[in-house]
């Protein structure tokens, strides 16, 4: 059995990823035109189809969004309610998934706070997963919406664009999933990939050809078309990484001199999600013609409409 998984793109080709951007447009485009009969025969696409969300760690946006695709397409959706499940009875992760399996399931989407749990699950069920988010590993549905938000908005849907992009990704590259799909995705299609963190929030590691670290906000602003920034993850790190939120925000984040400075030179601005103002960025800046943040909000459920349709089609 030849089983799609969407985990990473190591094993994705552009063609692919190509693919369900098309179709994350094609469902925008059907659901946006209000033309009930086409948004009723979306219905048929996942028809009988029974999708499993098993969210392991909270989310507004991943599964909301998930929620919301699946359901545009007709899928019946099963919930693990982690607060009521035998979960804290002692029961693995992956029992729980054989358990679910055996009720006629045809897909998974998991969110887990452990990194590189998937890799492991992929191996011992035999069922499409989609990773919704894993520890400080990957996110990769993030990253399809996210270059689908910067083909359109920013690329005009000329792909050829992504060849001269820059962007420069701001923050907690260190525990962020967001950062290394991101990486994997946007270097695939040619984006020039900077980043902006503190040194203990920067993975050494991480050393990929081509990728710069910019040494302050002045060489981030001189390079960047599109600056992304990321959510600090608190609950992943101790005192250690950070003296102080408002130190960060000074050196790191967003603040009026630099928003006023993006804004003099019309520099996109991307967040996944969820944001701390007043720390990653100003609440001023949502009033702002280039934040693109609320746009990333709503190609997630196209996206993540493609990727259902993708996997069980
Ligand atoms: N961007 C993102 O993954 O947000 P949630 O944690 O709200 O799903």
């Amino acid at each position: 059995m030849n089983i799609k998984n969407i985990n990473h793109f190591q094993n994705l080709e552009i063609d692919d990823i190509l693919q369900i951007i098309k179709k994350a447009k094609e469902f925008k485009e059907i659901l946006n035109s209000k033309d009930k009969i086409k948004i009723k025969e979306l219905k048929s696409t996942l028809e009988l189809k029974k999708i499993a969300l098993c969210f392991f760690e909270k989310s507004t946006r991943t599964k909301l969004s998930f929620e919301i695709a699946a359901k545009n397409l007709g899928a019946e959706l099963i919930n693990l309610e982690i607060n009521s499940s035998s979960i804290d009875k002692g029961e693995t992760t992956l029992d729980t998934l054989k358990v679910i399996a055996k009720y006629g399931i045809d897909a998974f989407v998991i969110r887990h706070g452990l990194s590189g749990i998937i890799e492991n699950l992929e191996k011992n069920i035999n069922l499409p997963i989609i990773n919704a988010g894993d520890g400080i590993h990957n996110h990769p549905t993030q990253a399809l919406l996210d270059l689908m938000t910067v083909i359109e908005k920013i690329c005009q849907d000329d792909l050829e664009k992504l060849k001269n992009l820059k962007l420069c990704i701001v923050g907690d590259i260190l525990h962020s999933r967001v950062a290394k799909s991101n990486i994997e995705l946007l270097s695939k299609f040619g984006v020039e990939i900077n980043i902006f963190a503190p040194p203990t929030l920067f993975p050494y590691y991480l050393k990929i050809e081509g990728i710069k670290l910019m040494k302050n906000w002045n060489e981030v602003l001189d390079y960047s078309d599109v600056i992304m920034m990321l959510r600090l993850q608190n609950e992943r790190m101790d005192n250690g990484f950070l003296p102080k939120s408002s130190e960060y925000h000074k050196y790191f984040g967003i603040n009026q001199i630099i928003e006023n400075r993006i804004r003099e030179k019309q520099i996109f601005v991307m967040h996944p999600g969820p944001v701390n103002y007043g720390i990653e960025i100003n609440e001023s800046l949502n009033n702002y013609k280039n934040n693109l943040i609320l746009d990333q909000v709503e190609n997630g459920v196209y996206i993540r409409m493609a990727v259902m349709d993708y996997i069980l089609n």
